[in-house]
């Protein structure tokens, strides 16, 4: 068994499933394909989540090599970038899409349903779903835009000159950074629901253009999200507790 690959650094039991995506982010291609949740439930060891699923350790090395194959010298460094670039691009890339997605989909379904809603009822029930996370991500978005990339760019700049952070009223950071993991469990666990409502995003025998195009669309949204959620979880928020950790501890 050919582990060099995988991450000579450490020991396979030990993994967790976040430690691939972040060292290479087309491991959650796989991870995708598998059906293992690599951005909310990262946290999981990766020796666990593979019994879950059943899947024998050894087909799933060879898998993660052709993976890592195919991709090598192509991969974002995510986790290497600076703190603030990587939230702005966060920023910039992520909540950029969800806010010009939101309307188009909407729009979509809207259609869909005008046209299929009576055949389909479950349609009602996707637009009901889809119209909540849009709402709980606006917000969520414009929470971590305004109270935590500031803190943490804060905490960066603090570092950067040399000065202890002095506590803005928020505790610890870890504060913010509970609330923000607790709004992508509530995101992930909806699109899930979409995800059962459309049968794995299934269409009917009939559908038509529009049809199609949603379901391409919604799931380009969960692919987005997963991103997103996973540059948070697993690289931004742990950097950014290690970084205010590391300044507390300095005794200025
Ligand atoms: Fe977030």
């Amino acid at each position: 068994m050919n582990t060099q690959s995988v991450n000579p650094a450490n020991d396979f039991a030990n993994l967790k499933v976040r430690d691939l995506v972040v060292q290479n982010f087309h491991a959650a291609e796989l991870f995708e394909k598998l059906g293992i949740d690599f951005c909310c439930k990262g946290n999981k060891n990766l020796k666990e989540a593979l019994t879950e699923k059943q899947i024998p350790e050894k087909i799933f090395i060879e898998e993660l090599n052709k993976v890592n194959y195919s991709s090598a010298g192509e991969t974002e460094r995510y986790s290497e970038w600076d703190l603030n670039f990587l939230a702005q691009y966060i920023v910039n890339n992520h909540h950029g899409y969800v806010r010009n997605a939101v309307p188009q989909i909407s729009a979509h379904l809207q259609k869909v349903f005008n046209a299929h809603g009576e055949k389909y009822p479950y349609i009602k029930e996707v637009q009901n779903e889809f119209a909540a996370i849009a709402e709980e991500l606006m917000s969520h978005m414009m929470k971590e835009e305004r109270v935590l990339f500031p803190l943490i760019k804060y905490l960066v700049d603090s570092k950067n000159f040399n000065e202890k952070p002095k506590n803005g009223g928020y505790g610890t950071i870890q504060n913010p950074i509970n609330q923000m993991e607790r709004e992508h469990v509530s995101a992930g666990n909806s699109l899930q629901k979409i995800r059962e409502l459309t049968s794995d995003f299934n269409l009917p025998q009939d559908a038509c253009t529009t049809f199609r195009l949603t379901y391409q669309e919604l799931e380009e949204f969960e692919a987005d999200l997963h991103k997103h959620i996973h540059l948070e979880n697993n690289i931004l928020f742990p950097r950014a507790i290690e970084l205010e950790t590391g300044l507390m501890a300095e005794t200025k």
